[in-house]
């Protein structure tokens, strides 16, 4: 039933069918199952966006089957507005759907002023966390990270936090963002002593950004450990969006905080053009084949998309109709890749 909660926007009850279309890959040596599309709120969220397009997003995401959110405590404009908002937006659509999803969180990063609000301290990360679930009004998130590698604080202290965390119940798993491979199974070793694996690594992945191919991806797949590429589409680069100029409601334009006209330019183009002649072949769109690329490894657990508009979530979610390259369409976006 849909009754007008007078937001502009209808009480919301989920598709019926929104496990029919979706595909899930085990997270993994772990028991979880995670969509192989994820939705990230790192933009789009903040208190500057448009809060019923996010609830929009969030919706459709989940009527499709994508049950994993994932947050940071930084994440806005400004740091902590996307986890408000998704608390917000939990309180009146999610609720009884608490137990179909995996929300995440994140510390790592400045957060607040004084030396305990960045980085990887127990300090830091307990308190963070506690913040974090009180904006998201939450008793525990699913999974939370250590958002980045801290070269001063011992890994020993900072994955005992984690282990922590998880035996206070406010997580039910933890995970590790942007280590490299020697880092990453030094925390799996530890974590395991502890006796609480490690679940998943959070890196970046895309057709441009492939260091995870020197080392990492062999790191976790000796260690049970999943994987969730962030970025995947360079942030909107790998779609047809630019190959036409600067549209004035891309990333680009609207918010030049990570993403700017300089990163875009003739010879990224250029090879954007390729591979969007590639991806016409397989009769896919540029963003679902860039997706699929990082898929094709099942090392991979799942691609964490952002999106700006419904209809780009409802064009990602198609890359699953073809996750599977020949030899020689591998061969050829690797000439494009150099
Ligand atoms: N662990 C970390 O350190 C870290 C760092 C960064 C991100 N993350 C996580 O990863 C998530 C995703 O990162 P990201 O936003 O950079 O991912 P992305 O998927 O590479 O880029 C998202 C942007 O691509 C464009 N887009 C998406 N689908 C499209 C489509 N089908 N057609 C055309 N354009 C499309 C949209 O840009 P427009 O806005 O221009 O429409 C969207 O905002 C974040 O939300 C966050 O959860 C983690």
């Amino acid at each position: 039933m849909n009754i007008n909660d007078n937001s502009g926007i209808t009480n919301y009850v989920a598709k019926a069918d929104r496990y029919e279309q979706m595909k899930y890959r085990r997270c993994g040596k772990s028991g979880l199952l995670l969509p192989m599309i994820s939705l990230g709120l790192w933009h789009n969220f903040g208190h500057t966006d448009d809060f019923n397009n996010g609830r929009q997003l969030l919706r459709t995401a989940f009527d499709f089957g994508i049950t994993h959110f994932d947050l940071a405590n930084n994440y806005g404009p400004p740091y902590g507005a996307a986890e408000d908002n998704f608390g917000r937006i939990f309180q009146k659509d999610f609720v009884p759907y608490r137990d179909e999803l995996i929300i995440s969180t994140k510390a790592g990063w400045d957060m607040w002023p004084g030396p305990y609000g960045n980085y990887g301290s127990r300090k830091y990360l307990i308190a963070s966390l506690d913040q974090s679930l009180k904006r998201m009004g939450l008793d525990y998130v699913d999974i939370f990270y250590h958002h980045r590698p801290d070269p001063e604080t011992p890994l020993e202290e900072t994955m005992g936090a984690l282990h922590h965390i998880v035996q206070q119940g406010k997580a039910l798993y933890v995970g590790i963002s942007q280590y490299n491979a020697e880092d990453t199974a030094r925390a799996q070793e530890i974590l395991q002593d502890l006796g609480t694996p490690l679940l998943i690594h959070q890196p970046r992945y895309n057709m441009f950004d492939r260091w995870v191919e020197n080392g990492l991806l062999d790191v976790l797949r000796q260690k049970g450990v999943g994987a969730i590429a962030f970025s995947p589409l360079e942030q909107g680069i790998l779609t047809n969006k630019y190959l036409k100029g600067l549209p004035e409601d891309s990333r680009a334009v609207k918010d030049a905080r990570y993403l700017n006209a300089d990163h875009i330019t003739p010879e990224v183009l250029d090879k954007v053009a390729k591979l969007n002649a590639i991806a016409s072949s397989r009769e896919q769109s540029l963003a679902q084949m860039a997706l699929a690329w990082v898929l094709r490894d099942e090392t991979i657990t799942t691609v964490l998309v952002g999106v700006s508009k419904k209809q780009q979530l409802l064009d990602n979610i198609e890359a699953l109709k073809n996750t599977k390259f020949s030899s020689d369409e591998l061969k050829q976006i690797g000439q494009i890749l150099g």
